[in-house]
């Protein structure tokens, strides 16, 4: 086998030249011959696209993220299939599993949670399948921060009170802290800031956020295992909310949100149903 990241930098390599060609065959959702990268979504098997099921279904072997995807989903859709965690495993060893299994006409999918395209590492595994000459696809999946604001029973962009949405995670081990653009999005004050692994450090973000001068009152609502059974919400503010997710205990699988969108309180009733609504054309482009 190819070291893995002489693989990716072969595949980027091409891709600096030439478009994947796929790209314009095919579209997003279609199925395709190879593995596909699955996003399992944030915990609830029902939260799981229809293609993902099915496929799932299909598959001899899934390779699934460990503890993120939710037991539940894989007793429910595949408990004749093989199952491995990929926690644990480094590229060299997933890469000859994953390989080895097609080759010898298995099915398999690698399924990761939530949407494979945010923090999901599936690209690096794609590149260096494909290197090996294993074609792979993605299917895309709901996101933990999306189920966080379902739970919440809000949107994360609201009008009047948050034009954008920032995925992000703090500073730490994968990330600089040069990198770490938390403070900078909060700053923003229209942003709905979404922290992704950094529920072990909600209280060190906040103290950078108070060492930096932003206000404490700013809200901060942590959603821990959005979607699973054991759900929770921890509400507080830049100022409150370490202590309080102490106190809860949680130090992994948690969203934060950062900003008041998660509050649903000020937000202005949208253009979209009120004089947009009224103007009486056709005009095709809206808020939706
Ligand atoms: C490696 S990232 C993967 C994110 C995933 N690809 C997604 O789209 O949600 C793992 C982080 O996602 C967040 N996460 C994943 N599932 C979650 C859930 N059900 N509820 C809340 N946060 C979740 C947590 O912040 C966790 O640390």
């Amino acid at each position: 086998m190819t070291d893995p990241q002489e693989a990716i930098d072969a595949e980027a390599a091409v891709r600096t030249t030439k478009r994947d060609s796929r790209i314009e065959e095919r579209t997003a959702g279609e199925r395709q011959d190879g593995i596909p990268f699955i996003g399992a979504g944030p915990g609830d098997p029902g939260l799981l696209t229809v293609t993902g099921k099915q496929l799932v279904e299909a598959a001899d072997l899934v390779v699934h993220a460990g503890s993120l995807v939710n037991s539940e989903l894989l007793e429910e859709y595949c408990a004749d299939a093989e199952q491995v965690s990929s926690i644990g495993k480094d590229l060299e060893e997933l890469i000859p599993l994953m390989r080895d299994a097609y080759e010898n006409g298995r099915t398999v999918v690698r399924l990761h949670s939530g949407d494979p395209a945010i923090y999901g590492a599936a690209l690096e595994q794609m590149d260096a399948l494909e290197h090996e000459g294993v074609p792979t696809y993605l299917v895309p999946g709901v996101t933990s921060a999306f189920a966080a604001s379902a739970t919440l029973r809000t949107q994360l962009t609201l009008n009047g009170v948050s034009n954008h949405v920032a995925f992000t995670r703090p500073q730490g081990k994968t990330l600089e802290p040069e990198d770490d653009h938390i403070g900078e999005f909060v700053e923003m004050g229209d942003v709905t800031t979404c922290v992704y692994l950094g529920t072990h450090a909600v209280a060190d973000t906040m103290d950078r956020l108070l060492a930096d001068g932003h206000d404490p009152d700013t809200p901060v609502t942590v959603v821990y295992h959005a979607s699973w059974p054991d759900e929770d919400i921890v509400e507080g503010t830049v100022a409150t909310i370490g202590e309080r997710l102490e106190a809860a205990g949680y130090r992994a699988s948690a969203l934060v949100i950062i900003g008041a969108a998660a509050q649903k309180t000020g937000y202005e009733r949208s253009y979209l149903y009120g004089d947009w609504a009224n103007r009486g054309t056709n005009e095709s482009e809206a808020d939706d």
